[in-house]
């Protein structure tokens, strides 16, 4: 049987790219919607060289309704969409407050307006773990209590689960599964897709690997002080080609109408919570490579640990992050390699 076509908004970007590949994989024709600020067309290329396929593509901007508009009419067959179109740098959103707001949300206001009247039966969402801010227990699970945001970046996650809950409680004819990534490290193993950070990285997985290349001289480690057992912090490190899977499953929960709720909320994370350091030993034990590195000062707004209960995850949707730590990290170690065969970095 045909299966429905996914629209991936953001497909061209980190999370985005290896979720269209995993959709492709299992068969599901999908249309790209990408507006290239933060990625590029070569990334096409990619997908094309892994799956066989060249999906469909709109450069576009999804905060444009009439873009949106025009791209359901081309494409009426969009039964599921996966929204990755929205900026994410922590530290941005805090100096650059309405620009997230304004991309974030009316990104998802604009999708979820023309979900209806085009007949989508329901959106996935990328939430974060952000949303739980510094928990007072770990591992969190789906119903610890949500925190105040500490940024503006986390704040329209969390508005945004609302706008979507709203929406489907409004009587809404579609579902929604809100899925809330942990720390997404590493790159597709074949190297032809991956992380590419604008500028300088903020993220710690694409600074340790431009450390390890030698494109940047010393890695901070921020905070040696923190109340963890080697006093760095405590992260749930995920790798992006399982949690590019857990979408494929997501989505098709929603097409084929086997939501058990209107909204379904899952944990994205392996649950296991890894310190700073505990990652870079396993990257340089994973690649025999060195990455220099020193202690400095604790990160304003980082919090000091969490990690993912993810068996809801486990058991509802029959999804596991399985992928070896080890693994991941050479993984991103193959892909900053290819960055400098192919002179970008
Ligand atoms: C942040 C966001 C998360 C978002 C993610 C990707 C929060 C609380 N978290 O995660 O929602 O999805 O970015 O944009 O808003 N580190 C170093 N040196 C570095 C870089 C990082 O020591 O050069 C440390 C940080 O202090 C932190 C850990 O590495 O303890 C992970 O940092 P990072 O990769 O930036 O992710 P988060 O801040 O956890």
């Amino acid at each position: 049987m045909k299966k429905a076509r996914i629209l991936v908004t953001g497909g061209t970007g980190y999370i985005g790219s290896h979720t269209a590949v995993e959709l492709i994989n299992a068969g599901y024709p999908v249309v790209i919607i990408d507006n290239l600020s933060n990625s590029n067309r070569d990334v096409l290329d990619g997908i094309e060289a892994i799956t066989g396929v060249r999906p469909p593509f709109v450069e576009g901007d999804c905060t444009d309704f009439d873009t949106l508009k025009k791209l359901f009419a081309d494409y009426p067959d969009i039964k599921g969409i996966i929204n990755f179109a929205a900026s994410k740098a922590v530290g941005e959103s805090v100096k650059k407050p309405l620009l997230y707001y304004r991309n974030n949300l009316n990104t998802l206001i604009n999708l979820l307006d023309l979900m209806a009247p085009n007949g989508v039966r329901g959106i996935v969402f990328s939430s974060s773990c952000t949303v739980y801010g510094e928990p007072d227990q770990n591992p969190v699970t789906e119903a610890t209590p949500r925190k105040n945001a500490t940024s503006p970046y986390g704040n329209t996650k969390k508005i945004s689960e609302d706008i979507i809950c709203d929406t489907v409680a409004a009587g809404a004819p579609f579902k929604a599964i809100l899925l809330r990534y942990f720390n997404p490290v590493g790159a597709h193993p074949s190297a032809l897709i991956g992380e590419l950070p604008n500028g300088v990285p903020q993220n710690l997985i694409p600074y340790l690997t431009q450390t390890a290349m030698g494109v940047r001289p010393m890695l901070s480690v921020f905070g040696n002080d923190y109340p963890t057992p080697d006093g760095t912090c405590i992260r749930d490190f995920i790798n992006v080609v399982d949690l590019a899977k857990a979408h494929v499953v997501a989505v098709e929960r929603l097409v084929e109408d086997k939501c058990l709720e209107p909204v379904e909320v899952f944990n994205l994370g392996t649950g296991r919570g890894v310190s700073v350091l505990e990652l870079i030993n396993t990257f340089e034990e994973a690649t025999g490579v060195k990455v220099p590195h020193q202690f400095a000062p604790r990160r304003e707004g980082d919090i000091t640990q969490v990690w993912a209960d993810p068996t809801r995850a486990n058991t509802v949707l029959g999804w596991n992050a399985d992928t070896p730590l080890a693994d991941t990290m050479v993984s991103a170690w193959r892909w900053q390699q290819r960055l400098r065969e192919k002179g970008i970095m």
